[in-house]
């Protein structure tokens, strides 16, 4: 049975006491996570000790970078190395979050090259991709997915694509409110698995954990959650609000 997980992204928010206090709220809930289901906190590069410390022990609960830079070490300065997040037991990083594409200029080539250094020290990477409104518009939206997991993805052997985790974040649905209909993700998502079909065949395809992103909240996330592609989220405003992320957590299947 494939991974199920709720992933929160906390971008470039919270001090330091307002995220600790943030974790302690969402961890003092007692959560009924099922053995293929997880929780992820993607916090800013200066909390992860602190939020790393805060999971220790809870078993399905992990700790995500939101970034990480393609060298093993050396004078970056500046960037942080797969190496050093690891050494703080650190186990997801998130790759190629569209904010990261547009104002860093993350190109997709320079992403399979951070997909690699995640999993040469086991690292699982939650790949972004997702397509802007004009695309959407322009209905290509199929060909653009598809064209940016080829090109940072299908180098992979079968045994590495599976211990990639997928979001799929329609740009024009991230931090507007506008969620995508769960029909629009669950087309998006079955697109997705699809050319993982063709790539590495079905049983593979099947293995992988596909999340959505874009205005998930409580109120929308048991929806999304409920389509059969859809394998949890990846989840930015609403997981800056205890109750909210509880109520995502809860919609896991
Ligand atoms: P949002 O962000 O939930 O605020 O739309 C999602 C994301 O960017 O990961």
């Amino acid at each position: 049975m494939r991974k199920q997980i709720a992933a929160a992204n906390w971008k470039m928010n919270l001090t330091l006491q307002q995220g600790e206090q943030l974790l302690n709220d969402i961890i003092a809930t007692p959560h009924e996570l099922k053995e293929n289901q997880q929780v992820v906190f993607a916090v800013p590069f200066p909390y992860l000790a602190m939020a790393q410390q805060k999971v220790a022990g809870k078993k399905n609960v992990f700790i995500a970078a939101q970034n990480c830079y393609n060298k093993k070490s050396g004078a970056y300065t500046g960037e942080t190395s797969v190496e050093m997040l690891q050494s703080l037991g650190i186990s997801y990083v998130v790759l190629g979050h569209s904010e990261r594409r547009e104002y860093f200029n993350e190109s997709n080539q320079f992403l399979a090259e951070k997909v690699n250094i995640c999993l040469d020290y086991k690292m699982t990477p939650i790949f972004c991709c997702g397509e802007a409104l004009n695309v959407r518009e322009a209905n290509e939206q199929n060909a653009f997915v598809a064209k940016q997991l080829e090109e940072s993805l299908f180098h992979l052997d079968a045994d590495a694509i599976q211990k990639v985790v997928i979001a799929y974040e329609p740009i024009w649905a991230i931090g507007t409110g506008k969620t995508a209909t769960s029909e629009q993700a669950q087309e998006m998502h079955a697109h997705i698995r699809a050319a993982f079909a063709a790539k590495y065949g079905a049983a593979i395809a099947d293995n992988i954990t596909i999340l959505y992103g874009g205005s998930v909240k409580g109120a929308n996330a048991k929806e999304l959650f409920g389509q059969p592609d859809v394998d949890g989220g990846l989840v930015g405003g609403a997981s800056l609000i205890a109750q909210e992320f509880v109520a995502i957590i809860s919609a896991l299947k």
